[in-house]
């Protein structure tokens, strides 16, 4: 029997701060060790055959963290998009954003569309990075376009429906995560893709963050598969 590999996983890499705490490290040498896993990570699901991975790299509540903090992590997807996305763009990886851009810098938010822009026909493997996310927002956003849309008559009532809603969704068009892995023993969703998780595996790897590879992501994908199997949904 062909064991089912998740098609789209969804991750919240957690435990930076705590992985680098317990080294005696900065939280910002924290966030530099969980962006230089990435590329193992991204790696290893490709070749897994994983066809999307969406990433919660900073949610809308992380603006509240300490501005240093905040400028690190700045930093660092300011050369995380320069470098490292510039390799997945020669590899013909699709690389796109979810989240609310406003509050970016604006050389950042001109880079997001960018590679927005020079990667949307690559359909290889799709990397999404949830910036500035926030699942509630991302509603609340949609029910005001709807809302828009049904006051200036373009939509009727009676068309909104579950198909409308995810339409107008940031994630529009992605199909929903089969598999949310969330690392550094917390379980919990945190404001994470709440409409789009709703039939997904929840997968809580013990490692944190920094700490994560091809090896533990074998072992979330070997779990999905066990439930797919005890679920009879192969
Ligand atoms: C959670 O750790 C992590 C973040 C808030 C930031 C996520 C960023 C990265 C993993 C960097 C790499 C990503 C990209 C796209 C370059 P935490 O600070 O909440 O850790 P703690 O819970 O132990 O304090």
């Amino acid at each position: 029997m062909t064991e089912a590999i998740p098609q789209h996983i969804a991750i919240i890499m957690d435990g930076n701060g705590r992985w680098a705490k317990a080294r005696g490290l900065s939280r910002t040498q924290g966030h530099r060790q969980g962006a230089k896993i990435l590329e193992n990570v991204l790696r290893h699901a490709q070749k897994r055959g994983v066809r999307v991975i969406t990433l919660f790299a900073f949610s809308s509540e992380n603006w509240g963290r300490p501005k240093e903090e905040v400028d690190a992590l700045m930093d660092l997807f300011r050369n995380y998009l320069k470098n490292d996305v510039e390799k997945l763009k020669e590899e013909k990886v699709r690389v796109s954003f979810i989240g609310n851009r406003n509050r970016f810098p604006t050389d950042l938010k001109q880079r997001m569309d960018e590679l927005e822009a020079q990667t949307k026909e690559f359909d290889r493997f799709h990397v999404i990075l949830a910036l500035g996310y926030g699942a509630r927002d991302d509603l609340t956003g949609a029910v005001r376009r709807i809302a828009e849309a049904v006051a200036i008559g373009t939509l009727k009532p009676e068309q909104v429906d579950t198909a409308c809603v995810a339409a107008h969704l940031s994630t529009a068009g992605i199909p929903d995560p089969d598999l949310l892995i969330r690392t550094s023993g917390e379980q919990r969703v945190s404001n994470f893709l709440l409409w789009e998780l709703a039939y997904s595996e929840f997968y809580w790897a013990d490692v944190m963050w920094p700490d994560f590879n091809e090896a533990e992501l074998d072992k979330a994908i070997e779990a999905y598969q066990g439930r797919q199997r005890r679920f009879g949904k192969l």
